[in-house]
């Protein structure tokens, strides 16, 4: 993808998530991006958008998996937009259920989606990047996935061998997971950290944790939580540089069910810290549950916004 590419990786990239938009499973669609939101997204300094997609939930369940062109066409249409505006583009494999729970079962699956993507995008002249598969996590195994990752890295480099691609370990993309984590000899790739910690802070309340209700309540902002971060990012950093590979932070937020003060403090410290480390990121994430930006009243928050664009 030639010079583009470095756009998603140059530091200190700073990036949102448009989630909620084609992750549904079962090919639900969300809401629709429209262009208000990346003039919005582009003016406020942003330079990548992360855009998840459910691809498993419009393929074919057999040979030859073929993904419905319904989606091709509306993501293309989005990374277009995008493009447009000079935002680089991370594209994801989100909830690939099937992948975590049965990963040689799959792999073909996994594969032949991954080819039909890359060829779709392969003449593509705007910055664009692949996210192999979305918080790998249990049952598959650190393992499985190491054993996985040359074929699926494959079926995208044999149609297009400079495309920059993103590979998280496989315990949710945690730092604690990147020790795991055995890449494929390539010199396109980012390795993706997740950073949610702590998560009984940053999940309080969200439905899909069990347990997370007893979480509610939990607020952030000492000198201890603080150290904690650093702490953290400085293991991730640490790992990048023994492995010789950089590392993108695909995802961090706090839910909105977190008492708002803490959540900017955390946001604001977490990105100021990532900034530091000259880490490239992206929120998670524009407008749902974590938003940093209220599609309803077409508006941003201006204290997340401000916590992750202001010293
Ligand atoms: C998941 C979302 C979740 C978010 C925060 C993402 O990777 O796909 O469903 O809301 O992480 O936990």
């Amino acid at each position: 993808m030639g010079s583009a590419c470095s756009d998603v990786a140059d530091a200190p990239g700073r990036g949102m998530n448009l989630a909620g938009v084609f992750d549904g499973r079962n090919a639900a669609r969300g809401w629709r991006v429209r262009a208000e939101h990346l003039d919005d997204i582009a003016a406020a300094g942003f330079t990548t958008v992360r855009l998840p997609v459910c691809w498993w939930g419009y393929a074919q369940s057999s040979y030859p998996y073929r993904l419905d062109g319904r989606i091709l066409d509306a993501v293309e249409a989005v990374l277009g937009e995008a493009w447009a505006r000079d935002l680089a583009v991370v594209l994801t494999m989100h909830h690939a259920d099937a992948v975590y729970g049965d990963p040689q079962g799959s792999v073909d699956q996994l594969v032949a989606i991954w080819r039909q993507i890359a060829e779709r995008f392969a003449a593509s002249t705007g910055a664009l990047a692949f996210e192999l598969l979305n918080e790998p996590h249990p049952p598959m195994t650190p393992g499985q996935w190491n054993a996985l990752l040359p074929t699926v890295l494959g079926g995208v480099r044999d149609v297009d061998a400079n495309r920059l691609v993103v590979i998280g370990g496989a315990e949710a993309s945690t730092v604690g997971s990147l020790r795991h984590l055995e890449l494929p000899p390539d010199d396109h790739l980012l390795a993706t950290v997740h950073y949610y910690q702590p998560f009984h802070f940053t999940h309080q309340g969200a439905p899909w944790q069990i347990g997370s209700a007893a979480w509610l309540g939990t607020g952030w902002g000492s000198a201890a939580d603080r150290a904690a971060v650093t702490s953290d990012l400085a293991e991730a950093v640490a790992w990048s540089q023994r492995a010789r590979v950089p590392l993108y932070v695909g995802e961090f937020g706090a839910l909105d069910r977190a008492d708002q003060g803490s959540r900017v403090r955390w946001t604001h410290w977490v990105r100021r810290e990532l900034d530091r480390l000259g880490l490239p990121w992206a929120y998670w994430d524009f407008g749902t549950d974590f938003g940093a930006y209220d599609l309803g009243r077409h508006t941003w928050r201006q204290d997340l916004l401000d916590a992750l664009t202001r010293e």
